[in-house]
Order: C-alpha cells, then structure tokens, then sequence
C-alpha cells in the first residue's frame, strides 16, 4: 500500500532525527546531504529524489519493529527493498530502481573502482559481507546492464559522501516539492 507524500515526510522529520548508523549525521540529514550531491551533480528530479528516499527503508523497518533496537550488523537489514511496496503506486521506475539498486552498487563498485574498498568505513566493510560481498566480473557486468543501475552507482558516491555533520543542505520542503512533481498518485 502507497505511502501518502505527507507520511515519507513525516518519517524522514520524525523517525529521521535519529543517527544514521554509526555515521555522525541523523537519517535526516544524510538524506538531505544525498539529494542536494546529486542535486549539484546535475542528476535527474528522479535521481535527485531517489537519493533522498533511498534509505526510506529504515526508518520503515524501525517502524514496523515497533522500535524494537535489532543489534546492528548482525544481519542484511535488505533496506534497499523494504521501502519499495510503499513508493510503488507513487514513483516510476526511474526513482525506484536507483533505491532498489544502491546497496548491489557497493559490491559493483568494489570491483571496477580500485581503491574503493579502501575507502568504506569498517561498519561498511562488515555490511558489504552480510549483503552478499564483491561481485564476481560477470555478476558485476550482469548488474550494470540492469535499467537504471548507472544511476543507482552514481547514488551510492553521492551516499557515501552523505555524512558530513553540520553541513547546510536545502530543507526537506525542497525536495518533497520535486518528489511531489513526480508523484503518480
Ligand atoms: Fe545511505
């Protein structure tokens, strides 16, 4: 069942205000940070919004647990799915295969980006195991032949980048406008 527009932003004011992993920024602004990189990179509203859904999921997930606290990477949480039900009726394809794909973007980029896994954090090291570790050359040549796949590897630098404590962003009334403009529903 479609989320309303009022009720992402709800979450992402409410639920968002909480730490984004073991990062030094809220959800919240880890998302605005995301949208306004591909905002200056010159993406799509698509890709712009989907960067700024694109951990939807766990606040969604908090949700449904009834804030039960899971120990964190202990397991794959499968964020990057847990959000689409929710965005299927309300966004095309465009903003919800970037989301879909953005955590199989990591185990791409591991292997076409020399370097990049020196870069991840250790809570990043530890997850990229638990969600399936490095492609192998031909699952990572399977994975960027997929629509839209491009755009989610580009979404997960501007992700990793996402984490800069108190840096000034558009508000979130920015971007729900342009999500707005793309809704369906
Ligand atoms: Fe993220």
């Amino acid at each position: 069942m479609p989320l309303q527009l009022s009720e992402i932003a709800r979450l992402l004011e409410a639920k968002g205000q909480r730490q984004y992993g073991r990062e030094a920024v809220s959800q919240l602004d880890h998302a605005l940070q995301c949208a306004q990189l591909a905002e200056e990179a010159g993406e799509t509203p698509q890709t712009i919004v989907a960067a700024l859904l694109h951990d939807l999921g766990h606040l969604l997930a908090t949700e449904r647990a009834g804030e039960a606290s899971q120990p964190q990477q202990q397991r794959d949480d499968l964020h990057q799915y847990i959000a689409l039900p929710f965005l299927r009726g309300l966004f095309a394809p465009a903003v919800l295969d970037p989301i879909r794909l953005h955590v199989d973007a990591k185990r791409y980029l591991c292997v076409t980006e020399s370097g990049y896994w020196d870069t991840l954090s250790p809570a990043s090291k530890r997850s990229l195991e638990l969600q399936g570790g490095i492609y192998t050359d031909e699952q990572a040549q399977r994975f960027i032949d997929q629509p839209f796949a491009a755009e989610a590897v580009r979404l997960r630098r501007y992700d990793d980048f996402a984490k800069v404590p108190g840096k000034p962003t558009p508000t979130l009334g920015h971007y729900m406008d342009m999500a707005r403009a793309l809704a369906t529903a």
